[in-house]
Order: structure tokens, then sequence, then C-alpha cells
């Protein structure tokens, strides 16, 4: 048996709560056929339940969430938390897009605060990292990646990580239109194996799915999901168009 083949969309701060539902049932109709991939949706918080809901007969296909506080609970206005998550049905939570380490500057300590908090509450971690262009062009994006990895992941045991996904999000590639090549995002992703190999265990390391993020689109997928250590897309932009979804749900 083969790793799982996943597609996960990631709304970020897009749609109201009738564009989510419509893009949901859009989503449903057009990809029906594709049960042997495992299809995920990141809506806004204040749409999670209801998108949880329209999705009670799906087997494979299912909610996160974009994040969650490192906070159990208590006076933190505006946060929330990953037990109020769980509460409303989500699966899933994304912990360290380069979104919020950038704008919101997270840091490794409270990326690994919320990936405990999310265990706490059996939610799939998502763990996401990538290196920007300047790590890039200087060489340093395989040295970047591995202390992004290391720094949080060490803190926790083999059997917490395998529910694990990865998510590889070159940050020059997310939201720019420049998609990493299929050379570079299977580089990368073996790469990465050889780190979970290193830090944990061959068996871990071959079971883990990888996801790749950045740009990835209607025709950029096929190439991208063939290569033989990418399990899948992390989509951004494309993931708000529901034909471009599919397509890409289509192109394993
Ligand atoms: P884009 O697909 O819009 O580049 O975004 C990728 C991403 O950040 C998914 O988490």
């Amino acid at each position: 048996m083969g790793r799982k083949k996943i597609v996960a969309g990631n709304w970020k701060m897009n749609t109201n709560l009738n564009e989510a539902l419509a893009l949901i049932n859009d989503i449903q109709k057009g990809s029906k056929q594709f049960s042997q991939v495992e299809k995920i949706i990141f809506p806004p918080f204040p749409f999670l339940k209801n998108s949880v809901d329209s999705l009670t007969n799906e087997t494979t296909f299912y909610v996160g969430a974009q994040n969650c506080s490192e906070h159990i609970k208590g006076a933190f206005t505006g946060e929330v938390s990953a037990e109020m998550l769980k509460s409303v049905g989500c699966i899933y939570v994304l912990v360290g897009h380069s979104e919020r380490r950038t704008f919101f500057k997270e840091s490794d300590e409270q990326l690994i605060l919320k990936i405990q908090n999310a265990l706490k509450n059996d939610l799939q971690v998502i763990f996401c990292f990538g290196e920007k262009l300047e790590e890039r062009k200087a060489g340093r994006h395989f040295e970047t990646v591995k202390k992004q990895i290391e720094n949080v992941l060490k803190n926790f045991s083999e059997t917490e990580l395998n529910k694990f996904y990865l998510a590889y999000e070159p940050v020059w590639a997310i939201g720019t239109g420049e998609t990493a090549t299929p050379q570079q995002a299977q580089e990368m992703h073996a790469y990465i194996r050889k780190i979970m190999s290193e830090l944990f265990s061959n068996t871990l390391s071959q079971n883990m799915p990888i996801l790749y993020g950045g740009s990835c689109n209607a025709q950029n997928a096929k190439e991208l999901f063939s290569c033989a250590d990418v399990d899948g897309g992390l989509i951004g932009g494309a993931s708000l168009k529901a034909a471009d979804f599919c397509k890409i749900i289509a192109s394993f």
C-alpha cells in the first residue's frame, strides 16, 4: 500500500458564509468520483461548523482549521482554542504556515505549544514550513527546512507524529505564481523524508504524507503529484475556484 493521496485547500481570509457553502457544494459535486483522494478544506473560523455540517455524509472529505491558539483557554480576546475546533468537528489544524510565521511573528516555541494543544484535543496536525527566497538564493534552503523541522518536531514522539502530515511550502512560491519545479519539489521532499528518518525512523518517514504548497494549480498539479515523494498539495488561490480545485483533485 502506498501513502495516502491528499488535496487540501487553505482558503485563508477569503469567502463569506454563502460563498463558502456554495464552494463546498461545488467541490463535493465535482470531486465525487475521486474517493481515492482525501480532500480537506480549511475555511475561515466562522464557517467551520457550517462546513462540517455540510460534509456529514462524506467519508473522504474533511474540514480543518487554519490555526489554533497556543493557549488552552481564558482571557485571550480573539483567540480560538484547539478544544473549540474539536468541538465543532474539525479533524485537522494547520500549524506553522508561513503567513502566520511572518505576519503574526509566530515562533517555534509557540508552534510547539499549538501542536501540544492540538494533540491533546485529537486534532491532526499539518505542519507547514519552507524557505524564503533569500534563503534559496543563498543555497541555504535545505539547512533552513532542516532547522524548521528539527526545532519543532523533536519535541514530539514517533507515536504522536504518526498522525501528522507535513507541508513543504517555499515562501517564494506562495501566491506568487512561481511554482517550484517538479525537480525542486521532489528533491526537497526526498530530503524531508531523510530528515524524518534520521530524527525518528525509516518507517515513520516512509509512511508520512508530505504535501507541496505554493502556486500549485490545475495546470501544474499533475506533474508535481507525479513526483515519488510528493503526496499531494496544500492549495491556496486555486482552492477558491471549485473547478480548479476539482481538477487538482483529479490530477493523481
Ligand atoms: P497559493 O496556492 O495561493 O500559492 O498558496 C499556497 C498556500 O499558502 C497554501 O497554504
